[in-house]
């Protein structure tokens, strides 16, 4: 039996016992123990009840891949390319940089679990499987980078709209784009680029969005986070449903913005800035500044209104100074 088949068993919730695994898969009860040990290695907290098995905290839905496209509305099912759904993988993102030269624009490929998930600024992104949404999407762009300014504050927009979509409030978007509530980062998104200054190019889309995390996987992320559960009183969306929304609102805001560039999110983006009117510290190339948040620009520069006036940042790490 693999991990994948235990959580399979373990999804809805309820007891099951060691013997009844071990025979239903044809191994022995030392085998079903070992992957149990793998799946909590993996951050599934995966309890055992002594004599009357295993189980989980809570029910959990994996991710299908027909649940999803069947989730999707046709007018988006037609504009997504490939959508794949793996069970482990290194990297989402890693996948679609290894195939981009064939898959078809916004394709789309999620795995239940990565054992190289990465992060802004070489972090890496925990990936444990059955909890959460790991999902990268091809987006090719006929215009150069100098089109591109501002995708990665659209993305956050987009992932926003994702929210809305499933009622869910609470959260909003430090610039550039993680998205925050109160108690911590609830995703995260990494845009990659490749190809030609002035001709066509491509972007690498990956978000990571947490539908649950676990008290383990909070003190192991090295920050504040937080997730979709909490976030709406304890019971979470489907998580079908939660990668349904996140594709569709990807599809369709990847071709509005390469339509319309930055301009058309500008004042969504300003509705989710938690940035505004707040005290800031900026740590750029250039040294370390404060100043008064003041939005951002039409390229999705971070305005700082400091004392010597109104500076655009392209790109430095952003703190809120406490009062
Ligand atoms: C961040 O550091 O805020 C960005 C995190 C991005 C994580 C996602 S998960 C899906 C995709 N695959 C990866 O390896 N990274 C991105």
């Amino acid at each position: 039996m693999q991990a994948q088949e235990l959580l399979t068993a373990l999804a809805d919730g309820g007891t099951v016992s060691g013997a009844h695994l071990a025979e239903r898969a044809g191994v022995t009860r030392a085998a079903i123990w070992k992957q149990v040990e793998s799946l909590r290695a993996r951050g599934v907290p995966v309890q055992s009840q002594g004599t009357a098995g295993y189980r989980l905290p809570w029910p959990l839905q994996l991710l299908s891949a027909q649940a999803i496209r069947s989730a999707l509305p046709v007018p988006v099912r037609k504009s997504v390319g490939e959508l794949e759904l793996h069970w482990e993988i290194d990297s989402t993102s890693s996948e679609i940089q290894r195939r981009a030269a064939t898959l078809p624009d916004l394709s789309m490929i999620l795995a239940e679990t990565q054992s190289a998930g990465r992060g802004r600024r070489g972090r890496s992104w925990l990936s444990p499987p059955g909890l959460n949404i790991y999902l990268s999407c091809l987006k090719r762009f006929d215009a150069g980078f100098a089109a591109l300014s501002g995708l990665s504050l659209a993305v956050g927009v987009i992932v926003m709209r994702t929210l809305e979509t499933l009622g869910i409030q609470g959260a909003g978007l430090k610039w550039p784009n993680d998205v925050l509530s109160d108690d911590g980062k609830v995703a995260g998104i990494l845009v990659e680029l490749s190809g030609e200054y002035q001709g066509p190019c491509a972007a690498i889309i990956g978000v990571g969005l947490n539908v649950r995390l676990t008290p383990a996987l909070r003190e192991q992320a090295g920050q504040p986070v937080n997730d979709l559960v909490s976030l709406s009183g304890g019971v979470g969306p489907d998580r079908n449903r939660v990668a349904a929304a996140l594709i569709g609102a990807l599809a369709e805001g990847l071709i509005q913005f390469e339509r319309e560039g930055f301009a058309v999110f500008t004042e969504e983006y300003a509705s989710h800035d938690l940035l505004r009117g707040k005290a800031l510290r900026v740590q750029g190339a250039q040294g370390a500044m404060e100043g008064v948040g003041a939005g951002v620009d039409a390229r999705g520069a971070l305005l700082l209104q400091a004392s010597d006036g109104l500076h655009s940042i392209d790109s430095a790490d952003v703190s809120v100074r406490r009062a």
